[in-house]
């Protein structure tokens, strides 16, 4: 399971928002993405899900074709192979803090699995909070519920943009360990775009993304 990204551009407009990013990550490799803000981290992150489109080259996955499937095929493919912890959280504000968690599940048709949710609910250090609506939460608890949500179903693919940005270095440190033993036990490919220094120093490769490419 690679993920290969090959000169990648994307533009608004006339304005490069980056141009001749490649980038290759193994299954079990940890590539950590650092820049300014504004440069285009997020919008990378975005592209490697399917989750935004570009201008120039191509985004694979397992030799799969990210920008070649339709709407429909993306999703899916998003839905089976990709967890993605995003910026904003973007947890769910109607569904608890559980239903948020075992959302990757149920989109799989996979059996309701309370203790697989319990269990990541525990090491988030969320535990006994599945009941919780997301707005009786702190930032950082929020966080933590979608780190859960995008490891639960143990994806090939893991895109995790600043996931501990709201957190404190005890909390931030155990957060990381889960994310970097989805990828060493489960051969995960994980990228992770941060600003934390102690975070990209667990990194294999440390690459820092500027309008005119990536390098390390
Ligand atoms: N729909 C849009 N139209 C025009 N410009 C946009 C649009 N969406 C994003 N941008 C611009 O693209 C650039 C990259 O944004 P992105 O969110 O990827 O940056 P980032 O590196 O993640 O920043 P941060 O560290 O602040 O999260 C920014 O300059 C942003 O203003
Ligand atoms: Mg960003």
């Amino acid at each position: 399971m690679t993920l290969r990204i090959s000169n990648l551009g994307k533009h608004y407009g006339e304005a490069p928002v980056f141009e001749n990013v490649t980038l290759d990550v193994q299954s079990g490799e940890f590539v950590a993405i650092v820049g300014e803000s504004g440069v285009g981290k997020s919008t990378l992150l975005n592209c490697m899900a399917g989750l935004d489109s570009w201008d120039q080259g191509t985004v694979t996955h397992d030799g799969t074709d990210i920008g070649a499937l339709d709407g429909e095929a993306c999703a899916l493919w998003r839905r089976k192979h990709v967890g993605f912890v995003f910026q904003a959280f973007h947890v769910l504000p109607h569904l608890d803090v559980a239903q948020n968690v075992s959302l990757p599940l149920m989109l799989l048709g996979q059996k309701k699995d309370d203790g697989r949710v319990a269990h990541m609910l525990d090491a988030v250090g969320l535990p006994g909070m599945g009941a919780r609506l997301p707005q009786t939460l702190s930032g950082g608890q929020l966080q933590r519920v979608a780190i859960a949500r995008a490891l639960v179903h143990r994806p090939a693919l893991l895109l995790a943009d600043e996931p501990t940005g709201n957190l404190d270095p005890t909390t931030a440190a155990k957060v990381m360990e889960l994310l970097i033993g989805q990828t060493r036990e489960h051969g995960a490919s994980l990228v992770l775009v941060t600003h934390s220094e102690s975070a990209a120093a667990r990194a294999d490769r440390l690459l820092h993304l500027t309008a005119a490419g990536i390098r390390a």
